[in-house]
């Protein structure tokens, strides 16, 4: 039996990675049998700025996947992020003729009128998220087909990004030599890999700490809620530290990454660090005290920012299955009571559910988004993404179609 290679590439501020696997019929786990990495990616939050440099990166990642595959890579799946990015949630309307039951195109032609939102210049809609149908006003309907009725609704999440921005990435990663199936948000991938359905029943926030971006995705009812992406990332806790310290950002980042903590609680101002270590021009001796208050006045701004936006939808303090974090900035230590403190929910790191074959590769929350990139093709299907500008719409329209199969 040919099994489907789905590929993931995130393509982060301060790395790519590359996960390649599969999925056996009738498995539920895939299988990872390649991995590749390269840090430093040509992107700064989420908008390429280095051609050549992200052209390498790309390259160097998936030849290291694609090595240790030792298959071609095809069906790959690539991570988008940004500033520019903006969502909301819309309704479609169309109505049903003569009473009829409902079939997949009228289900199609509803999720088609949700997406003519009003959209500016220079915009493009990356997802379409069915989030529930609604048949003659009883609402709360996940599959509508075979329904009878006359006016057929639907609920979606509509995911959209600046044009330049997308087909700047676009064209850079075709440069690389790949043929992108399609795009994906980062953290609505990085969700895929770490939630579970009960958590995104019972609402739940994922969130995904970057070097350059936070992205967030709220989950209720099982489907996605709200999603958005805060401009500050861990890469922005390492500069605070470069100017608290008046060091190099490089000394910084090791700093941040060797003795940082997201609370100075438990720290004493006898605790200090040598930065000679970390570059010999430095005869610093840093307080880890006065570092981790430092740290922790970025996080607080972070969260609070994460809280406002729970708090536009309503949903403050309101999600029982609390935060999931992910990304290489929740791998700060003490960031998870940081979380809790500061968001007021529970708090807990998301880690890939469900994987087999190399997973010890994969151990990091920063490669969590690749994985879920990787999930996300496999389960293209069920969840259904669009990407409107992909040249062949034709092909989209065909997956949403088996989707209603
Ligand atoms: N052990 C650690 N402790 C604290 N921070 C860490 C640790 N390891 C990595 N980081 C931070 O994680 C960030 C990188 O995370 P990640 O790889 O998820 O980002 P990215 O996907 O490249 O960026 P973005 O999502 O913003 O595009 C860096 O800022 C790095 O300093
Ligand atoms: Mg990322």
């Amino acid at each position: 039996m040919k099994e489907r290679i789905t590929v993931g590439i995130d393509v982060g501020s301060s790395q790519v990675v590359t996960v390649v696997g599969h999925r056996q019929e009738g498995e539920t786990h895939p299988n990872i049998i390649g991995v590749g990495s390269c840090v430093g990616s040509g992107l700064r939050k989420g908008v390429v700025t280095d051609v050549e440099e992200t052209v390498t990166a790309i390259t160097s990642a998936l030849e290291e996947a694609e090595r240790m595959a030792g298959v071609p890579m095809e069906n790959i799946y690539i991570s988008i992020n940004g500033e520019h990015i903006q969502s909301a949630n819309t309704r479609g309307l169309v109505s049903i003729a003569a009473r009829a039951e409902i079939g997949n195109d009228d289900v199609l032609r509803a999720i088609d009128s949700a997406q003519t939102v009003a959209l500016p210049a220079n915009r493009e809609i990356i997802h379409v998220i069915p989030r529930m149908f609604i048949v003659d006003g009883q609402d709360g309907i996940k599959d509508p087909v075979g329904m009878t009725g006359i006016r057929l609704e639907v609920d979606a999440h509509v995911v959209t990004g600046s044009t330049p921005f997308i087909k700047n990435l676009q064209r850079t990663i075709e440069q690389a030599g790949v043929r992108i199936t399609n795009f994906v948000l980062a953290p609505l991938a990085a969700s895929t890999a770490v939630l579970s359905k009960k958590q995104k029943e019972l609402g739940v926030v994922v969130i995904d700490i970057g070097a350059g971006t936070t992205g967030m995705v709220v989950f209720e009812d099982g489907d996605v809620y709200h999603s958005a992406i805060i401009p500050i990332g861990s890469g922005h806790i390492t500069a605070d530290i470069a100017i608290g310290l008046r060091t190099a950002l490089s000394t910084a980042e090791q700093v941040k990454i060797e003795y940082g903590m997201a609370s100075p609680i438990t720290l004493s101002d006898k605790d200090t660090i040598d930065l000679s270590k970390f570059d010999k021009t430095e005869d610093q001796v840093a307080s880890r005290r006065y570092i981790a208050e430092i740290i922790e006045a970025r996080l607080i701004e972070l969260f609070l920012m994460i809280k406002t936006e729970l708090r536009k939808v309503g949903r403050d303090g309101m999600l029982p299955a609390g935060a999931v974090l992910v990304g290489g900035g929740a791998k700060l230590p003490g960031i998870v009571e940081s979380a809790k403190d500061h968001l007021g929910l529970p708090a807990q790191i998301g880690f890939p559910i469900e994987l087999h074959g190399m997973v010890d590769r994969l151990d990091d929350p920063r490669f969590t988004t690749a994985i879920g990139l990787m999930m996300w093709g496999m389960d293209e299907t069920k969840t259904m993404p669009t990407y409107a500008s992909d040249p062949n719409f034709g092909a989209v329209l065909s997956r949403i179609k088996n989707w209603f199969k």
